[in-house]
């Protein structure tokens, strides 16, 4: 609410190069109740004076010497975050022209000398009024701009937590530990940062990524749990995890939703179109899903599984390396070798409860 107290607080800076004009508007001010004026004579200070005191009125002369009043005018207009200038003009101009002009360059107002007490007092009144108001729907809409990013990240949290618990589900029901997911989602976002994906994208990757298998949860514990060669049936049962993943994501509104189907339904295809389930080949995979693909392979060599012992780090960049242009991108593979020693901080730092990797 705007009160009257509001407006006799508010900073008024008289600027003019006659001390008695100054003097004269200062005395009908402080009469009238306002509490702070300020004033200088010496226009190559307003500059400095509006940015220290930041006035909620700048009542302003056009002639004076070393700067004019419309130079002054200029001056404050190139000032960033001022979109509403409180300038009132009062001169002994008297040509239409000028009024104009003086509107034309940012007065809010123009008054002519000599003036009436009165007048000067509701011209004034007036200007700081819509000033204050000016700044109140501001300050509100920057609280409403907090509040929105604030609700904004909520529901990005809300979405990450009900990912993870999806992905804890797909944990349950597999024989791969958590652990897989954290070090194939940091893995994937090393390598899409390393490539020079956005900021954002990337953290998408490392947020999406752990979906990529949540189809499993369709899949019968006989098969997904065999500890030998699964035959050729149960391989193609096996093979729809991706489309049974693609089918629960479908529908998502969400960048993070769309991405983690993309993922899900296409991290086994290979760059030659002999993967599963599409069989599309190259660029017509999308990047995040061979991004995380190679990441997947990786450490499902490199760490025990039902069918197999761990690779060494060794062995399985030979083995991708051999795989270039056939399972996997060549450039991404290249990417991925250059980022080998964050790769190997990461499975460091995230290793098995029983240590199964060399
Ligand atoms: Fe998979
Ligand atoms: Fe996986």
């Amino acid at each position: 609410m705007l009160t009257e107290n509001k407006i006799l607080n508010s900073k008024i800076l008289i600027v003019d190069d006659e001390t008695l004009s100054i003097k004269l508007l200062q005395n009908i001010l402080e009469k009238a109740g306002y509490e702070n004026i300020f004033s200088t004579t010496d226009p190559r200070e307003v500059l400095r004076l509006y940015k220290d005191i930041k006035p909620d009125l700048v009542v302003l002369d056009l002639n004076m010497p070393y700067l004019t009043g419309f130079e002054v005018m200029d001056q404050l207009k190139k000032l960033k975050d001022q979109s509403y200038l409180p300038i009132l003009v009062i001169s002994s101009m008297e040509a239409l022209k000028d009024r104009f002009r003086a509107l034309e360059s940012g007065g809010k107002d123009f008054l002519n000398k000599p003036y009436d007490r009165r007048e000067v007092l509701l011209r004034i009144h007036n200007i700081i009024e819509v000033r204050l108001l000016h700044q109140e729907s501001l300050t509100q809409r920057k609280t409403l701009d907090r509040k929105v990013k604030q609700r904004t990240r909520e529901l990005y949290n809300t979405q990450l937590d009900v990912i993870n618990r999806l992905s804890r589900a797909v944990d349950c029901k597999d024989s791969e530990t958590g652990m897989h997911i954290n070090r194939m989602s940091l893995y994937s976002a090393t390598l899409a940062t390393k490539i020079g994906l956005s900021k954002e994208k990337c953290q998408l990757i490392l947020n999406a990524s752990p979906l990529h298998d949540i189809g499993k949860i369709g899949i019968p514990d006989s098969i997904l749990l065999k500890p030998g060669k699964l035959d050729m049936d149960e391989w193609i049962t096996m093979q729809t995890h991706t489309t049974l993943g693609a089918e629960l994501l479908s529908g998502g509104t969400s960048k993070l939703l769309k991405l983690a189907r993309e993922i899900a339904l296409y991290h086994h295809e290979k760059w030659d179109g002999n993967g599963y389930p599409t069989k599309i080949k190259g660029t017509k995979i999308p990047l995040v899903a061979r991004i995380c693909g190679l990441c997947d392979v990786f450490d499902a060599l490199t760490t025990r599984r039902p069918y197999k012992e761990p690779w060494s780090v060794e062995a399985a960049i030979t083995e991708i390396q051999k795989c270039s242009g056939t399972h996997f991108d060549p450039k991404l593979v290249l990417y991925f070798i250059k980022c080998l020693p964050q790769i190997l901080k990461i499975k460091e730092k995230y290793v098995d409860p029983i240590s199964d990797s060399k």
